[in-house]
């Protein structure tokens, strides 16, 4: 029979799937005998809870902690604070003007002590703030109304209120490209910032959407290695793993070939060992999602162009790749 995959990895780290509505139907069965750990691929994101000023939407996610709580999966929260899928009404006032630095402060911790606590105590970790740090450039931080109206101490704050919502809750710096060594030198200078100015922060999360060629292994370990030497704990968060090619913008692959089946199990095989390597600060690994018949990648970044990321198939069968992170010893 198939080995459980969390089973396989119970002395190594949590292993998480990325649900929504749709999948947590569709894929349930797979998601309860492989994964101990679930996430909220968008029910839990700003614009899906927190619609209106004084309107919360709790429906969708409630739902999935109860699913939690009835098949005893711990749930990573995903996400708090972000440039992305958050309100207009957030940043501006009745005449549509933005708000003033109180004014969004309030507005924030509203939202996160609201959300945090309700579902205090039942969510091991949080993404506090997602994807603050520049992509390339002299800056630190990206642009986003966050850092324009609040100032750079958005995060800071962001962290403080966090930890009075849930003290019990991990808290989470992630990102993407996190593997990148320009970008990870950023990361690690927010993070040790945050660090030394004693703000409650718990851990960095690499959200790993890596493909067949990026990034190098090397990198990925200077990153964990970088990350972990601040004294926190690392999750992977968001993982999945292109069947092509940074460069490869082709949108006309309906299916996959067997080379691309055999590429990709390669590198999940190094990726899982280099992560069992590291299983002492690595606490978490979630992938963005659980089988091939359903991925944001399908969308993304080439738009249309399908993509099969995991390590089950489109019928939830056991791929290549499944078999070369659960066979080692
Ligand atoms: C993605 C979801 O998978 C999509 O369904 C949605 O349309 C956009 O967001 N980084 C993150 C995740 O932190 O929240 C994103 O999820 C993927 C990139």
């Amino acid at each position: 029979g198939t080995p459980s995959l969390h089973e396989v990895y119970q002395d190594y780290f949590l292993v998480g799937a990325a649900v929504n509505p749709i999948t947590l139907k569709s894929q349930q069965e797979l998601i309860i005998k492989h994964f101990n750990s679930i996430t909220a691929e968008n029910e839990m994101k700003f614009e899906r809870l927190h619609p209106e000023e004084n309107r919360f939407t709790f429906d969708h996610s409630d739902k999935m902690m109860s699913f939690a709580k009835e098949h005893g999966k711990k749930v990573r929260g995903h996400t708090l604070v972000w440039h992305n899928q958050t309100p207009d009404w957030f940043f501006t006032d009745e005449e549509g003007n933005l708000v003033d630095r109180e004014t969004l402060l309030k507005r924030m911790e509203t939202h996160i002590s609201t959300v945090m606590g309700r579902y205090k105590g039942q969510i091991y970790s949080w993404d506090v703030v997602n994807e603050a740090v520049s992509d390339s450039g002299e800056d630190l931080l990206r642009d986003s109304k966050w850092l324009n109206i609040i100032g750079e101490d958005f995060i800071d704050k962001a962290f403080e209120y966090a930890h009075k919502a849930d003290p019990e809750a991990a808290l989470f710096y992630n990102d993407y490209n996190e593997s990148d060594p320009e970008k990870r030198e950023k990361i690690y200078t927010l993070v040790k910032g945050l660090v030394d100015r004693k703000v409650p922060i718990h851990g960095i999360g690499l959200q790993a959407h890596w493909n067949l060629t990026k990034p190098s292994y090397d990198n990925i370990r200077q990153a964990i290695e970088r990350y972990a030497s601040l004294g926190l704990q690392i999750h992977i968060t968001e993982m999945d793993v292109s069947v092509f090619d940074s460069e490869d913008k082709r949108i006309d692959v309906v299916e996959q070939t067997d080379e691309m089946k055999e590429a990709q199990a390669e590198r999940y095989q190094h990726f899982f060992e280099l992560l069992r390597e590291y299983s002492d600060v690595i606490t978490s690994v979630t992938f963005w999602g659980a089988a091939d018949d359903y991925t944001w990648l399908s969308n993304f970044p080439v738009r249309g162009r399908k993509n099969w990321p995991f390590v089950f198939d489109e019928n939830h069968e056991p791929k290549l790749s499944f078999w070369k992170i659960v066979d080692f010893d």
